[in-house]
């Protein structure tokens, strides 16, 4: 949540580099943007509330600059509380991403000398810079003390007017160096995604926690605790600018419904030597928990079914968030299995710092190479999606599942049937993603987006779906929805339902086809209007959505598809901008 960036070089004017930057961070956070540049030793402050990408703005001049976009945790959303924020003087600007758990504490000894303007924890941290450079420190002591006084996963940037210097610190928060040289001009980028200066440079260097950086010509990297400089490698990455753009589509969360044409198949490439690796691991493990958050968590849901009927074995999953209280089942030879599409989630980083604590092995399954999350696991796997820039997660959830499955069909010794049954289920996705397909689950939004009330019934791996489900509506259409185990709809759920009420059936063609039929029959009768998400069409259906005729586990992809393109067009049909949903961001790095 919230994105940063700082911007350094001797000869290109910052401010609409920092803009167009900016953009590409919007969906961390988009409920106000700021920027600081430097001209003539002074600094030069722009904020607003409201999106950087529909807003316009006057630029400031200077060729160092820092920018935020904010997700507002602490404080409401005005330009007061927006960043950067500044020490006393005004010559100290900070943007923040992060949660300073002790802020009060420390505003409370500040305050005595100090005047705040913001509700922000993060307007303590200028004002403590300022504190030490008054008592002699130069400007990387002054944050280095700063940044190790803040309790909780933070990073920051300053930019300083009176050394025109830039310098970055990093604890649980991601940061990332982009460096530039072209024509003798030097450009260096620090951000907190890879997007923000992924059309600029794609050499980049990665900042670890405990550290700090002079964003210069030649960044220099600090370990803040010995002080002791670091020597960098300068990586180049694979990520190419188009996979982050949106393209011809209207949304991204449309891009990247239909883009799952290429990610099933793509996903399914991975080394089966690793995979047998992990399998074996996981067939030899004191326990094994799968752990994420959101949509993350409803695949690991997932999990506990795709485990049970392909490898007859037991899993458990947790909310990341609740994981602490499953620490007492810890072991060394405990298997935690972390889900996480931007592998910076916040409660999912603090999940494996208890099973790191415990001696447990961690795997990871995720979409961001050299995210935080993969830096704690001992083996990574890479859904390999390309940047999924949607809040509502969709291509990065059905890779997610192929994983699991992978992995579920490798501890049954049966891998090879597992990629041939994955590599049919990518092709049938393929042909679901066509324009007539699209058009019919189109029309069906059109029918319902009216409602207050949608509900979502599944049984066995349809289960978890049907919670998903619920997720993905509620998310880009903000109608209500809940998903059921159709078992549960007789003990409360079913008092919802009124006439015409939608209620989507998802159906496998499993032995629990007749139960979930039976379930729609009950809701049918007290009115509902049911909806057959179904490989075959069956009376009770006012609506059908034919799915391929595919295996139970392998439903759970099949069924999800067209749920992704109804939100989509619920979303749409009720005038919302279904890429950045009221109130949430995609990378959720605060508790
Ligand atoms: C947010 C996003 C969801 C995502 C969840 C977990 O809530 O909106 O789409 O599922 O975070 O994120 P992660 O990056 O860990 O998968």
């Amino acid at each position: 949540m919230c994105g940063i960036i700082g911007y350094w070089n001797t000869k290109k004017e910052s401010f609409k580099i920092l803009f167009e930057s900016l953009k590409k961070l919007e969906y961390r956070g988009y409920d106000s943007f700021g920027f600081a540049t430097l001209f003539n030793n002074q600094l030069f402050l722009t904020k607003q509330t409201g999106k950087v990408s529909e807003a316009k703005c006057e630029a400031s001049p200077g060729t160092l600059g820092i920018a935020h976009t904010r997700w507002a945790t602490h404080g409401k959303v005005n330009e007061k509380n927006t960043h950067p924020h500044t020490d006393c003087a005004g010559k100290i600007a900070v943007v923040h991403n992060g949660i300073i758990e002790n802020f009060q504490e420390l505003k409370l000894q500040l305050e005595k000398n100090h005047l705040f303007l913001s509700e922000t924890d993060t307007e303590v941290i200028p004002h403590l810079i300022e504190n030490y450079l008054k008592k002699g420190m130069n400007l990387k002591q002054a944050i280095i003390k700063t940044g190790t006084l803040l309790k909780g996963r933070n990073a920051f940037v300053v930019l300083n007017s009176d050394t025109k210097e830039i310098i970055a610190f990093r604890n649980g928060s991601p940061l990332i160096v982009g460096i530039k040289k072209d024509n003798g001009c030097s450009e260096v980028f620090i951000a907190s995604d890879i997007q923000a200066f992924l059309d600029k440079t794609k050499n980049v260097m990665y900042l670890d926690d405990n550290e700090i950086v002079i964003v210069k010509e030649i960044p220099e990297f600090y370990d803040v605790k010995t002080g002791v400089q670091i020597q960098k490698r300068i990586i180049k990455i694979e990520l190419d600018v188009e996979s982050a753009e949106k393209g011809d589509y209207s949304h991204y969360m449309l891009k990247e419904i239909m883009e799952q044409k290429k990610t099933l198949t793509r996903v399914i490439n991975q080394d089966s030597k690793e995979l047998m690796h992990v399998a074996q691991k996981i067939n030899n493990a004191k326990g094994i928990f799968f752990i994420g958050c959101g949509t993350a968590a409803r695949v690991c849901h997932t999990a506990e079914y795709i485990f049970s009927i392909v490898a007859n074995k037991h899993v458990n999953f947790v909310p990341a968030s609740e994981f602490e209280n499953y620490k007492h089942f810890l072991v060394p030879e405990t298997l935690v299995i972390a889900i996480s599409q931007s592998g910076e989630t916040a409660d999912v980083l603090d999940a494996l710092k208890i099973a790191k604590k415990r001696g447990s092995k961690i795997i990871s399954i995720v979409n961001t190479p050299n995210s935080s999350v993969t830096t704690i696991a001992d083996f990574n796997f890479l859904i390999n999606a390309g940047p999924e820039k949607a809040v509502a997660s969709t291509k990065a959830t059905t890779a997610q599942i192929v994983i699991v499955m992978l992995l579920a069909y490798a501890c049954a010794g049966k891998l090879i049937e597992g990629n041939r049954i994955l590599v049919d289920v990518a092709g049938k996705v393929n042909d679901m993603l066509n324009p007539r397909y699209n058009q019919h689950i189109k029309n069906l939004a059109k029918k319902i987006y009216q409602n207050q009330n949608i509900f979502i019934i599944g049984r066995g791996i349809n289960y978890p779906m049907a919670l998903e489900s619920a997720i993905k509506i509620i998310e880009v259409s903000y109608i209500h929805a809940q998903g059921f185990a159709g078992g549960e709809l007789k003990h409360g759920p079913i008092a919802m339902i009124e006439k015409n009420t939608p209620v989507i059936a998802l159906v496998a063609n499993d032995e629990l086809k007749n139960e979930i039929i039976s379930n729609a029959i009950e809701v049918k009768s007290r009115g509902a209007y049911v909806i057959g998400i179904a490989p075959e069409n069956n009376e009770v259906f006012d609506y059908w959505i034919k799915t391929p005729d595919v295996s139970e586990v392998v439903s759970s992809i099949v069924n999800l598809i067209p749920i992704q393109l109804l939100s989509y067009y619920l979303g749409t049909f009720r005038g919302h901008n279904v890429d950045y949903p009221r109130s949430l961001a995609k990378s959720v790095t605060v508790k």
